[in-house]
C-alpha cells in the first residue's frame, strides 16, 4: 500500500518528524522561513495531511488546493487561530493541536516576563552594557514589588492556572476574569472592569478570536493603574499595539512585557521597540527542548491518527465526528 502523502511546513524536532517520516511519504519544507502563501498552495496539492506551524495560514484556499483527499490538519501549537477551523469543519477535516504539554513552559515564560518587567531587568542589563554603572544608587532603576500586589489573569484555562500556581509562591493576591473557569490556586473570579482597575500585574491567557481581538486597547488601558505591568504570552492580536505604545510612552501604565506581537515578527521600525519600558522576546513561550519535542510528538500523533481515519488525540473541532 502506498504511504499517505503529507506536507510538513518546517523541520520539526525528530521526536515527531521520525514518526511522520516512518508512516508517510512526507515533503518537509527545509527553509528557516515558512513557505510563502503561494508556495504553500503549490506544496499541498494532492496531500492527505498537512502538519502546519502557527506561522502558516491554513485557510479554505489551502484546503481546496490540497483537494478532496485531505484527511487531517495537524497544527504544531496549542493555539489554532492560524487555521480556518470553520472551513475545515465544513469539509469534515479534523484539526489537531498540542494542548497540555506546553502549559508549564508558557507559564514559566509569563512569570519570567512579569518579574523582568517588574524589576526592570532588560533596562538594567542595557545600563551595564552601556557603561553607565558607576555606583550603587538609592533610586536607581526602581521597580515594583510582587508580594502583596494583585495579579489579574485574563483567561483562566490551563496556562492561566499554571501562572496562578506560581504566583501563590510570590505572595501575590490573584484575581481572574474567565466566565468559563472555576476558582483554583487561591484565585478569585472578578468581572473584567474590576480586573483592569485592581490589578498591579495583568497577564493575558486567552485565545485570539473575534471577541478577544484588541481586547487590550486605548479604552481598557485607560482603566488600568498607572503602575500596572502588562504581560502577553497569548497572541499578539489580543493587544492593540499602537494603543499600548501610547500608554507606555505617556507612562499611562508602568511597563509591558510581550512574548507575542502584532504583527509577528515585529517590524524593526515599530515604535514599541524604542521604549525602555517595553520588553519584547520572539514568541518563546513554549521554547524549551522538552516542550518542543513533545509538541512535535503530539502533532505527529494527531497527523497519523487522522491519516488512519482514527479520532485525533487532540482535536479542536470534534463535531466533525458527529
Ligand atoms: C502555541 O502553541 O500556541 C504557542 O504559542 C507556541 O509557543
Amino acid at each position: 500500500m502506498p504511504k499517505p502523502k503529507v506536507f510538513v511546513t518546517r523541520i520539526i524536532p525528530t521526536k515527531g518528524l521520525d514518526i511522520v517520516q516512518e508512516f508517510c511519504e512526507a515533503e518537509v519544507w527545509p527553509g528557516e522561513m515558512p513557505p510563502s502563501p503561494e508556495e504553500l498552495l503549490r506544496r499541498v496539492r494532492g496531500v492527505d495531511g498537512i502538519l502546519s506551524l502557527l506561522t502558516d495560514r491554513i485557510d479554505a484556499a489551502v484546503m481546496d488546493a490540497a483537494g478532496p483527499g485531505l484527511k487531517v490538519i495537524s497544527n504544531h501549537a496549542v493555539g489554532f487561530d492560524n487555521v480556518d477551523v470553520a472551513a475545515a469543519t465544513a469539509r469534515r477535516i479534523p484539526v489537531g493541536n498540542t494542548p497540555g504539554i506546553l502549559t508549564d513552559a508558557t507559564a514559566d515564560m509569563a512569570f519570567a516576563l512579569l518579574l523582568a518587567a517588574a524589576r526592570r531587568l532588560a533596562e538594567g542589563a542595557q545600563y551595564v552594557k552601556d557603561g553607565k554603572w558607576k555606583t550603587w544608587g538609592p533610586s536607581l532603576l526602581l521597580g515594583a514589588d510582587l508580594a502583596g500586589a494583585t495579579l489579574g489573569l485574563v483567561g483562566f484555562g490551563r496556562i492561566g492556572q499554571a501562572v496562578a500556581k506560581r504566583a501563590q509562591g510570590f505572595d501575590l493576591r490573584i484575581i481572574y476574569h474567565d466566565p468559563t473557569a472555576e476558582p483554583a490556586f487561591g484565585a478569585v473570579p472578578v468581572d473584567f472592569e474590576t480586573l483592569l482597575r485592581d490589578s498591579d500585574f495583568i497577564s493575558l491567557h486567552v485565545p485570539l478570536t473575534d471577541e478577544t481581538y484588541h481586547l487590550i486597547n486605548a479604552e481598557t488601558l485607560a482603566k488600568m493603574k498607572p503602575t500596572a505591568v502588562l504581560v502577553n504570552t497569548s497572541r499578539g492580536g489580543v493587544v492593540d499595539p499602537s494603543a499600548l505604545e501610547q500608554a507606555l510612552r505617556s507612562r499611562r501604565i508602568f511597563a509591558a512585557a510581550l512574548d507575542v506581537t502584532e504583527p509577528e515578527p515585529i517590524q524593526m521600525d515599530d515604535p514599541l521597540l524604542a521604549l525602555d519600558n517595553c520588553l519584547i522576546v520572539p514568541h518563546l513561550g513554549s521554547a524549551s527542548k522538552q516542550t518542543r519535542d513533545m509538541m512535535a510528538y503530539l502533532a505527529a500523533q494527531n497527523l497519523v491518527a487522522g491519516l488512519k481515519g482514527e479520532r485525533l488525540p487532540h482535536c479542536v473541532n470534534p463535531e466533525v465526528y458527529s
